[in-house]
């Protein structure tokens, strides 16, 4: 498979800061089980509220992350290249937290979760570095949504207090 990919491993561990916390046998092993996918602009590569099977590593281009409010997308983030996504799912069994979206032509690593699961149980230091990821993540998209609520608030305070 690494043939496939046509990367050496030194040039894999570059890809990501992630993979810089494996061992040579961790990075080969994720090699090993990598797919390359190459999307267009504008391309939904996960969608908010689905089951999530796998996560990505950005190669090439960017992605916007966005939520729905109340039927209108509102972006949280965007992620470049080297930045990972889709990691809460993987590791939590939730729905995908968040639609993600190609913003311009864009080539990923897609790995899925039940191989990644195995080498993350080898790795806990990295599971944990990507689950304190994923659980700033979900805070930082709570707090953002919060703040929007808040501002575009119309009605009187529902408490009545104040
Ligand atoms: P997951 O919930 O599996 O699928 C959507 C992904 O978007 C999520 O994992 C995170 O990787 C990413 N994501 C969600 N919220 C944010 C955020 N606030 N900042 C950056 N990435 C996010």
């Amino acid at each position: 498979m690494a043939d496939e990919l046509g990367l050496s491993i030194e040039a894999f561990t570059k890809q990501s800061k992630l993979f810089e916390f494996l061992d040579d046998a961790g990075r080969q092993r994720m090699m090993d089980i990598a797919q390359r996918k190459v999307l267009a602009k504008d391309d939904v590569v996960v969608r908010e509220g689905e089951v999530g099977d796998s996560f990505y590593v950005i190669l090439k281009g960017a992605v916007s992350v966005t939520v729905d409010d109340f039927g209108t997308p509102k972006q949280v983030a965007t992620l470049g290249r080297g930045s990972f996504f889709g990691e809460i799912a993987v590791l939590t069994q939730q729905p995908r937290s968040a639609t993600v979206t190609a913003l311009s032509e864009l080539e990923l690593l897609r790995f899925d979760k039940g191989p990644v699961e195995k080498i993350l149980a080898d790795y806990p230091r990295v599971r944990e570095i990507m689950a304190r990821l994923g659980l700033r993540r979900s805070e930082d998209t709570l707090e953002k949504m919060m703040a929007s609520g808040f501002e575009d608030e119309k009605t009187p305070n529902p408490t009545g207090e104040g």
